[in-house]
């Protein structure tokens, strides 16, 4: 009886897939279209397994060299066409971008709120881009270096002497800057309360969507509920004093169109999400590939010395400029190819929103479409000997659409230029007062889901005598 019951399910099951499916419908000329290479696995579980019983870049590396740079699977219920050369990626992101539409588990729309900008296409994202980047801008972020620098030095003088997570520290970093970009100087007022809601709703961010008292995922709605409360009080008390400041807050309430206090919620816990556990991976990185290698990083601290040399003797301990930061040419390009070879973001998800032809293949309305940052960073046609951490390849630009670390197009990060000034600030205090070695055997990546090295790389951190 049971296996009859069985039997019928997945003959439905089956039936209502083999409906859905693009293959079988439709008389126009799109419809008529191959879909790309690749399998699709079975019913439902696709390749899920596949994927996920190893470390995912395999998963893709052995695709692509079984069936091109465009292919298809099917992960956790959804066909998916993944892509891996610059022309395709281009496509997707930029040329045909209004074609696919940024795609997330309602879950993590919902933790995060559904009007942050990452959600959306359209007028309304255009208009929160417009803000955003003018709160992000070289010309507004010069004004945080100082107050950058004090972080800095403040996060590493509390590292002095300690064995420490790497990758914990550097959240703290990032989380700070994230916040002083934010919210400006009421950053330190409000910080441990912003910061002890925003880690219990990091905790619930990968659980199970079960909204029932004491989940995780229950967890982390209320500290998101907190941290909306927090920040109303943050802006009602700006409403009553004027300001003059120039931060995101500032940026999205000067707005004309005015957006809600329940907008300007989603999107500041929107940039924290964005900000923080990206640009703490890419540090993490970066003290592991410099402790391996110690040539570039006698260099770095060379070209770190110098600016120090190159001051007044009463002014050594200044704070770092604007004009400092640009003379860190080498460090810049040791950021460069640590984005390259860790690629913290292996892809991105994207929903064509309608049938979409892609050189001869059809792309199905409704279909995920994945550009492998990753595969085309570690193609050796782009860039050869890809796995050698060679920072020196940047002293030439790379090739069109091939280094997207920050992705490309209407939905590129806007965090960019913020990202990399944090980056080497703190780089500079830490290249000319500190050393470190790493603890442990390092050679596993996780994903969580930034690429990280093991463990969050565990290192002891001294002063230099
Ligand atoms: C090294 C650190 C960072 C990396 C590698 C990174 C990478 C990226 C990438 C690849 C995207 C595009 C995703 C897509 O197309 O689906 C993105 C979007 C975004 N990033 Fe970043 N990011 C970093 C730091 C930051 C920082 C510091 C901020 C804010 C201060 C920020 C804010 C954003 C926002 C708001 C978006 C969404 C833009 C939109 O949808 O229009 N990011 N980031």
């Amino acid at each position: 009886m049971y296996s009859v019951i069985i039997l019928v399910c997945v003959l439905v099951f089956l039936l209502h897939y083999l409906l859905k499916s693009p293959i079988s419908g439709g008389g126009s000329r799109r419809t008529k279209l191959p879909l790309p290479p690749g399998s699709l696995g079975w019913p439902y579980i696709g390749e899920t397994f596949q994927l996920y019983s190893q470390n995912p870049n395999v998963f893709f590396s052995a695709k692509q060299k079984k069936y091109g740079p465009i292919f298809m699977t099917h992960i956790l219920g959804c066909p998916c066409v993944m892509i891996s050369s610059p022309e395709a990626a281009k496509f997707v992101l930029v040329t045909r971008a209004h074609l696919f539409k940024p795609t997330f588990p309602a879950s993590k729309e919902r933790m995060l709120g559904k009007q942050a900008i990452f959600f959306h296409q359209g007028d309304y994202h255009s208009k929160l881009r417009k803000l955003v980047l003018r709160a992000f801008m070289p010309d507004t972020i010069r004004n945080f270096v100082s107050d950058i620098d004090s972080i800095a030095r403040e996060s590493l003088r509390l590292w002095e002497g300690r064995s420490i997570n790497t990758f914990q520290e550097m959240k703290t970093y990032t989380f700070n800057v994230a916040l002083l970009s934010i919210i400006g100087k009421d950053e330190v007022k409000f910080r441990e309360d912003l910061k002890r809601c925003y880690y219990v709703l990091e905790k619930g961010y990968n659980s199970m969507p079960i909204n029932l008292p004491g989940t995780l995922f229950n967890q982390s709605m209320t500290a998101r509920k907190e941290l909306a409360q927090i920040l109303a009080q943050i802006i009602s008390s700006r409403k009553q004093t004027r300001h003059d400041d120039n931060d995101l807050l500032a940026s999205f309430m000067g707005d004309k169109e005015c957006l809600t206090d329940e907008q300007i919620a989603d999107n500041v816990i929107g940039v924290i999400f964005a900000a923080r556990d990206t640009t703490a991976s890419v540090l993490t990185w970066i003290l592991k590939f410099l402790a391996e290698n110690p040539a570039v990083l006698q260099a770095v601290t060379e070209e770190q010395e110098a600016i120090i040399k190159g001051r007044d003797t009463r002014e050594e301990e200044k704070l770092l400029s604007w004009a400092d930061t640009k003379k860190m040419p080498l460090t810049t390009r040791v950021v460069l190819e640590t984005l390259r070879v860790a690629s913290i973001l292996s892809f991105t998800f994207r929903e064509a929103v309608e049938d979409v032809e892609y050189e001869g293949y059809l792309i199905p309305k409704g279909w995920k479409v994945l550009p492998l940052f990753r595969n085309i960073h570690h193609c050796p046609d782009n860039f050869p000997e890809p796995h050698k951490f060679d920072p020196s390849r940047f002293e030439v630009a790379p090739k069109p659409n091939t280094f997207l670390p920050f992705g490309n197009g209407v939905h590129s990060c806007p965090g960019n230029e913020l990202a990399k000034l944090e980056i080497l600030v703190l780089l500079h205090h830490l290249t000319t007062k500190y050393r470190w070695t790493v603890m442990g055997p390092q050679n596993e990546i996780q994903y969580g889901p930034f690429a990280l090295p093991q463990d969050g790389l565990p290192i002891k951190f001294t002063l230099k005598s």
